[in-house]
């Protein structure tokens, strides 16, 4: 899976070749291939004449490269960083790369590290001192520390890698071996390019491809390093790795590479959602600021949860199980219809505000609304440090890494997920179930990243041949109960945005209020059915009224649902405990709207009409 948080590049060359005439330019447009992938702030390091020079700060390459010449970077091994922020804000001081305490290593790094927390301590206590708030500076400390009892630099950063705990691609280099560019991976990508008289480390192809295109993929917890005419690579339990037979020679176009192989970036983002939900999940178990939220929820008198389009969809979700794991009532409402809300609204009260981008101007208005009711704000959002988080109390963040696709995909189960687990927080500090129950919960949570990529694995076929049918059909209503009524409405938005079909959801029961009457033969009817018995047992209802005036019944259900029978097209899930439906069940909805776009041949990446970020009211 590929991970799209932050752009590594760097490279190692002889004096003789043309990268070396300007590295810094080589690297800075190295730099700008990454920039797809998102970022908001970037630096570089160089080391040069025995002295380490890093150049780095906030802003676009572009805006940087004005104010602070990011390609003046002297030097034949150099690195480079497009950071997009998960720990600490994005500012100078954060942006990597990152130092130790005498500026002789620097250091790169794409991921998130879990245990940072504690190998900083660890680290100070030691005498480092610290200057930003990032997770990645532990690690220049940590080689720092280890070279002081190794006098090796390579062993120091072995051992200091065998400390870390999370995902990481790391690329560092140091004045005490001024040619080597060491790196490592484990759950983030990483890439070798091999030159002539110069080979590159970087997350990904596209930012070298203009000068080789010959490539070592380098797999989970593998480390090494580069020089310019040399690679080391091992395997950090098994030894040395015999690289020579793993050099792969790529076709692709840069866009092409910059998806990763995938056609669409929708496809690319739907694929990632193992590594966003995991991610998401070990940011938030090692985040303090989680329970800084509970307190604020759990001494209000009042909560809202507001946001527009999918993250209304994750919004309605936290009610549901705000109710039902809780007992406790939170007012969901559309961003756009603050107006309605806000005079209900008052000091003692609490909002939470999703948004993937931080940015969607009706869910800002909405905050600003309640705010001047003195109503505390909890932000939920993908982008570190946006309009929304930055005006609010407290803000949480998933780890999706940046969305590219217009139809929000992972950011929506990561919401989910980062809500649900706000919940069974709130749970187990009420006492609503005991501390062992609260793990056990944990627990479950913990297996989503796997079983959203056995759902991925299992349904990507079924779907896919749906999908020729239902690019046919002008309409389709997508019906469910319970928590299963916002996964059914973000399956018909997805649909709508991207496939331009009318896709209707409604909660079942409300359907032969009106919505019926339209049903006719070969009308399809999309049920998704959670896994609790009495919700199947109405729904079978459901269904048989559909099906008695001629309706297709496409489902998406447990494996061990009584209920697949009852279907034409079962789409089936691998079995698990309902709190885990947004994942099992959203998925598959995902991909069909996906596949049925490709089958139109419209562009999912590019819908009609639409905007990724709404700035306007
Ligand atoms: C736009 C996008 C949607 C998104 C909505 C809210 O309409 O097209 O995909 O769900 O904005 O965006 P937000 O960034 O606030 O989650």
């Amino acid at each position: 899976m590929f991970h799209l948080v932050c752009g590594i590049i760097g490279f190692c060359t002889l004096s003789k070749t043309p990268l070396a005439q300007s590295p810094g330019s080589v690297l800075f447009k190295g730099l700008k291939r990454l920039e797809y992938r998102g970022y908001d702030s970037a630096g570089v390091a160089g080391v040069y004449q025995g002295k380490l020079i890093v150049l780095k700060g906030k802003g676009k390459l572009d805006e940087l490269e004005e104010k602070i010449r990011l390609s003046s970077v002297r030097g034949y091994t150099v690195i480079g960083h497009t950071r997009w922020a998960t720990h600490g804000i994005p500012n100078d001081v954060n942006a990597h790369p990152q130092t130790d305490c005498r500026n002789e290593i620097a250091v790169v790094h794409n991921g998130i590290i879990q245990n940072y927390r504690e190998l900083r301590q660890f680290l100070v206590e030691r005498g480092h001192v610290f200057e930003s708030d990032t997770d990645t500076e532990v690690i220049p400390h940590l080689v720092e520390e280890f070279y002081r009892e190794f006098n090796d630099l390579y062993t120091a950063f072995k051992q200091a890698i065998k400390m870390l705990k999370g995902s990481y691609a790391i690329a560092m280099v140091s004045t005490i071996e001024p040619d080597k560019i060491f790196f490592a991976r484990k759950d983030s990508p990483l890439v070798i390019g091999l030159g002539n008289g110069y080979n590159f480390v970087a997350s990904d192809i596209p930012a070298f491809l203009e000068y080789t295109n010959r490539v070592i993929i380098v797999y989970d917890d593998e480390i090494g390093y580069i020089t310019s005419t040399n690679v080391f690579l091992e395997n950090i339990g098994s030894g040395v790795v015999d690289w020579s037979k793993r050099v792969r020679v790529v076709e692709w176009s840069i866009e092409d590479a910059s998806k990763s192989g995938y056609p669409h970036y929708m496809l690319k983002e739907i694929m990632e959602q193992p590594r966003a939900l995991r991610d998401t999940l070990y940011g938030l178990l090692s985040d303090v600021v989680v329970d800084e939220a509970v307190s604020i929820l759990l001494n209000s008198r009042k909560v809202f949860i507001t946001a527009a389009g999918t993250s209304f969809h994750a919004s309605l979700y936290y009610s549901l199980l705000s109710s039902i794991l809780l007992g406790k009532p939170v007012i969901p409402f559309i961003a756009s219809e603050y107006m309605v809300y806000s005079p209900i609204a008052s000091s003692g009260d609490t909002l939470i505000v999703v948004s993937q981008s931080g940015e969607t101007i009706d869910s800002l208005m909405a905050l600003r609304a309640f705010k001047k009711k003195g109503v505390r704000v909890i932000a939920v959002s993908n982008v570190v440090d946006s309009a929304i988080p930055r005006e609010s109390d407290v803000a949480l963040y998933t780890r999706a890494g940046p969305e590219i696709g217009v139809a929000a995909t992972k950011t929506f189960t990561t919401q989910v997920l980062l809500l649900t687990f706000l919940a069974l927080k709130q749970g187990s500090s009420i006492g609503r179930f005991s501390e062992s129950e609260y793990r056990e919960y944990i627990g479950l949570l913990k297996k989503v990243p796997e079983f959203s990529r056995e759902v991925l694995a299992s349904t990507e076929d079924i779907v896919k041949e749906l999908a020729k049918w239902l690019s046919r059909k002008k309409s389709i209503y997508y019906l469910s109960r319970g928590i299963g009524l916002p996964i059914a409405m973000e399956g018909a938005l997805k649909l709508k945005e991207i496939a331009y079909i009318h896709a209707e959801s409604y909660p079942a029961g409300e359907s032969k209020h009106g919505p019926i009457a339209l049903v006719e033969k070969d009308f399809p009817v999309l049920f998704v059915i959670p896994p609790i018995d009495y919700l199947e047992e109405l729904l079978l209802g459901n269904i048989q009224e559909m099906k008695a005036r001629g309706a297709t019944i496409i489902c998406v259900l447990s494996e061990k649902s009584n209920l697949i029978d009852q279907c034409h097209y079962p789409i089936k899930t691998p079995h698990t405990h309902w709190l885990l439906t947004p994942f099992t069940h959203t998925i598959p909805l995902q991909l069909l709207a996906y596949y049925t776009a490709v089958v139109k041949g419209l562009d999912p990446d590019k819908p009609r009409n639409l905007a990724k970020t709404v700035t306007v009211e």
